[in-house]
């Protein structure tokens, strides 16, 4: 039976250009996505700009542009550089928009309706500098608890410890740099607390790896506290309903995002009924998302969704940070790599590659090394699978005019051994395991090669041009195979190869088929090798 999905990756903010680090987690959804579609499963993936909150209007105001412009500008900025790493978004739109308003309103007046929306008198710091009250992001100081120093108001990234920003020691405004002060402000809450049953009823279900899990138990018995979802004046964002200076919090509509972008699209494309996709629970909705946006997800997500009248995640997957050479991604190290600086050296599908031979379930960082980069491009990519093609595209054009025969007897096994490593190699797509899926493929490929070097062809064919071809066409549907497994990852080399092989887009049901005396096409360049230094001409130095 095939499955119908929908599945989304983080929205990232508006205010800041796409980098490597936002690309672990466009990647990984991308070659799931691509693996459900390959695989013969509805997959639709939707993705938007979170374009509300203080940076983005702080930003705005210093370029001299309206909001609205400049996150329209950035906007298409994310898009080209998601295109150019082929990431394959069914839609990608902005939480500032009407359906997105409507959404946080609807949810928002459900949960009033339930009683869950209290207002409370907070203290709150307030930088006089800039006459700004600071909310979670732009306040910084130690972490209250391993005292980890230049920890956002929210959360701490070494120890994950979450907290109210008044809680941080040594507080300082990251606009200005200066002490704020506390004033006094009415604001919204969110009662999380009331939704305790349906949270922990979803998190015992199987919608979260066990690590997170472990991490939400915490959570649970340090007790659900308030959320605070209004920001007050100034601030890009949507008015609540019913008051004059009040926005909601970027984090409240922000994933609401995921739902006001299908709705666009749906009504758009008519593909779809909007309602079928969120409530119906005909389809599975996956998240994917860093760890450091944990809580919003896996605690206010649910309880909004279902206060909501809405269908609860089937998945939140979480990944851990890119470091680059064992570090945290930095400016001044110049490691901060954004997307368009690698685009002008390296070839996207490189990286694609790279970060499936890496990303696993666990929420472990995942480290960019030039060397293991470079290894692994030119080793696998290069020597292992665009190899086979090449080779043999350019003997069975010198010694057969370009037409493959039969597959000899001999070539059975070789080619068994490959296509019965299908089933895990899936299931390990389906369980996000893509290391592995990457090491059972390239375990085929050494198969293929070590069939085609121990039957030299170029040799044979000197002498019997027949079996030669017949031994080229044996590995012509190696590399068949080889590219539909890999196909979710490395989507541009494997349309070459089709185009070598005068394919149709390639299934995974293809697996079941061979490609015997057919017409191939010369061999056309697909990816060059890589030497270290052009791999460090990323780092800005
Ligand atoms: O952390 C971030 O980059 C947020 N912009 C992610 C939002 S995800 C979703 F909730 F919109
Ligand atoms: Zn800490």
């Amino acid at each position: 039976m095939t499955r119908k999905l929908l599945v989304t990756s983080a929205l990232p903010y508006a205010n800041g250009s796409i980098h490597l680090g936002h690309l672990v987690e466009h990647i990984q959804t991308d070659i799931f996505v691509r693996f459900q579609r390959l695989i013969g499963n509805t997959c639709y993936y939707m993705c938007a700009d979170d374009s509300h909150g203080t940076a983005i209007m702080l930003s705005a105001q210093k370029q001299k542009q309206k909001p609205e412009d400049y996150i329209e500008a950035i906007q298409k900025e994310h898009i080209s550089d998601f295109n150019a790493f082929y990431i394959s978004h069914d839609h990608y739109y902005s939480t500032h928009s009407k359906e997105n308003q409507q959404f946080s309103e609807e949810i928002y007046q459900k949960a009033k309706e339930a009683g869950a929306i209290k207002t409370k008198e907070i203290e709150q710091y307030f930088c006089e500098q800039t006459k700004l009250f600071l909310s979670d992001r732009f306040i910084k100081g130690n972490c209250p608890k391993c005292n980890e120093p230049d920890q956002y108001g929210d959360a701490c990234e070494k120890c994950f410890h979450t907290y109210d920003a008044t809680e941080l020691k040594n507080p300082y405004s990251v606009y200005s740099g200066k002490k704020p002060v506390l004033k006094n402000s009415v604001h919204y809450f969110f009662d999380l607390s009331k939704f305790k049953t349906i949270i922990y009823d979803w998190v015992k279900e199987d919608h979260v790896v066990q690590a997170v899990k472990n991490k939400l138990q915490e959570w649970f018995d340090m007790g659900l506290k308030d959320w605070d979802i209004s920001r007050d004046a100034p601030y890009f964002g949507f008015l609540i309903p019913e008051t004059q200076d009040k926005y909601f919090y970027v984090w409240l509509d922000a994933p609401i995002g995921y739902m006001a972008t299908t709705k666009n699209w749906c009504d758009k494309t008519k593909k779809e009924d909007f309602e079928t996709i969120w409530k119906s629970g005909d389809f599975e909705i996956h998240h994917f998302i860093g760890k450091d946006i944990l809580y919003f997800h896996t605690l206010f997500w649910p309880a909004m969704l279902h206060v909501g009248g809405y269908q609860l995640p089937k998945k939140v997957n979480v990944h851990g940070f890119l470091t680059v050479n064992n570090e945290k991604m930095s400016k001044s190290r110049g490691t901060f790599i954004l997307a368009k600086e690698y685009l002008k050296h390296l070839n996207p599908e490189f990286l694609r590659y790279y970060y499936a031979s890496k990303l696993t379930t666990g929420l472990d960082d995942l480290d960019f090394s030039c060397d293991d980069f470079t290894n692994k491009v030119n080793s696998d990519v290069l020597g292992k699978v665009v190899n086979i093609a090449s080779r043999l595209a350019a003997i069975v054009h010198k010694y057969g005019d370009g037409q493959l025969t039969v597959i000899p007897d001999s070539a059975q096994k070789m080619l068994d051994k490959i296509r019965e490593r299908a089933e895990k190699i899936a299931g390990h797509y389906e369980a996000l395991e893509f290391n592995k899926a990457m090491k059972e493929v390239m375990s085929c490929a050494d198969v293929a090669n070590q069939f085609i070097d121990s039957t030299a062809p170029w040799a044979i064919a000197k002498t019997d041009p027949v079996q030669a071809i017949q031994v080229c066409t044996a590995g012509m549907n190696a590399c068949r195979y080889i590219i539909i497994y890999l196909k979710p990852v490395l989507p541009q080399i494997a349309l070459g190869i089709e185009g070598l092989l005068n394919s149709n887009s390639l299934r995974w049901q293809d697996l079941t088929g061979v490609i015997e005396n057919s017409l191939i096409n010369k061999y056309q360049h697909l990816a060059s090798r890589i030497t270290v230094e052009d791999v460090e001409k990323i780092i800005a130095t």
